[in-house]
């Protein structure tokens, strides 16, 4: 097994984060869980892994001591690959800091691999009692959009995105809490911000719009013909940002200190 401790600092240039990442290599050894912790200051683990399994006094045969080997090769190998994939993935803090409402999108179409990236993050959101109420309607017909962006009060932005999603969710009661009928809403919402962020870290740009009265919610279920079991809960534009500066800063929020007391409302 190896283990690899990334200690890189958040606001470092990125040739600097590589060099500040520390490597440590955890070999266990043929012997059930003994291991010997290796600091490898900067550099990938092969080499050090290797010899901290070769000097291990348990592996006194030859052919377990290669077998170990090429075990410690491949798992550094492994952990290689997925220290390069994390270090090409955005910063969580930074997908959530820049998380904004893009009203304004490029014609380019979303590659399939992409929405589906998407889409598979989306759905590991929690829900009550693991119950997923949630489902998406993809929809990439233009005219389809216009319809969609006609019924949210005319909000034309939404028709100009490659996709629009909207977000469906199955009512169901949920006997434990007070808010029983609501909870799916709850479920779906938590659904959707993993979305919006998920879509946020692949450089896509989203927009709630919840803007759409009892007729909208009733013409948006007739359009993509959904069952009477599931309520339209968000609609959501996606696509590339016509601006550069989509991805900034949020504007006003509330302080730390305004949301959280501890202990008692104060
Ligand atoms: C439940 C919900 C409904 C929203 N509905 C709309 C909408 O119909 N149209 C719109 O332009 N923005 C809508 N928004 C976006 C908010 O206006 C926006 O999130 C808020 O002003 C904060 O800005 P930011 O998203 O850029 O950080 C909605 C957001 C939420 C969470």
């Amino acid at each position: 097994m190896i283990l690899f401790l990334d200690f890189r600092g958040r606001d470092a240039p990125a040739p600097f984060i590589l060099q500040r990442t520390l490597w440590f290599s955890f070999s266990t050894t043929c012997n059930g869980g003994l291991g010997s912790l290796v600091k490898s200051g900067g550099k990938p683990p092969h080499s050090k892994a290797l010899r901290a399994v070769q000097a291990n006094s348990f592996c006194q045969s030859p052919r377990a001591k290669r077998t170990l080997a090429t075990k410690a090769r491949l798992a550094a190998q492994s952990g290689l690959s997925l220290f390069l994939k994390e270090a090409s993935a955005m910063d969580f803090h930074e997908v959530i800091r820049t998380r904004r409402s893009v009203r304004a999108y490029k014609s380019n179409p979303i590659p399939d691999d992409v929405l589906q990236r998407v889409f598979d993050t989306a759905r590991l959101a929690p829900s009550a009692n693991n119950i997923q109420p949630w489902r998406v309607v993809a929809v990439r017909d233009e005219a389809k959009r216009r319809e969609i962006a006609h019924l949210c009060y005319e909000q034309d932005f939404i028709a100009q995105a490659p996709v629009v999603l909207v977000i469906c969710a199955e009512r169901y009661r949920d006997s434990y809490s007070w808010i029983e009928n609501h909870m799916f809403l709850v479920d779906t919402a938590i659904f959707i911000d993993h979305l919006a962020l998920a879509a946020r870290a692949e450089g896509l740009g989203t927009c709630w719009i919840g803007a759409f009265d009892a007729q909208g919610h009733k013409g948006l279920k007739r359009l993509l013909d959904t069952p009477d079991s599931h309520d339209v809960v968000m609609v959501m534009p996606m696509g590339y940002p016509e601006r550069p500066t989509a991805f900034r800063d949020p504007g006003h929020r509330k302080s730390v200190g305004e949301i959280v007391s501890f202990d008692a409302w104060r």
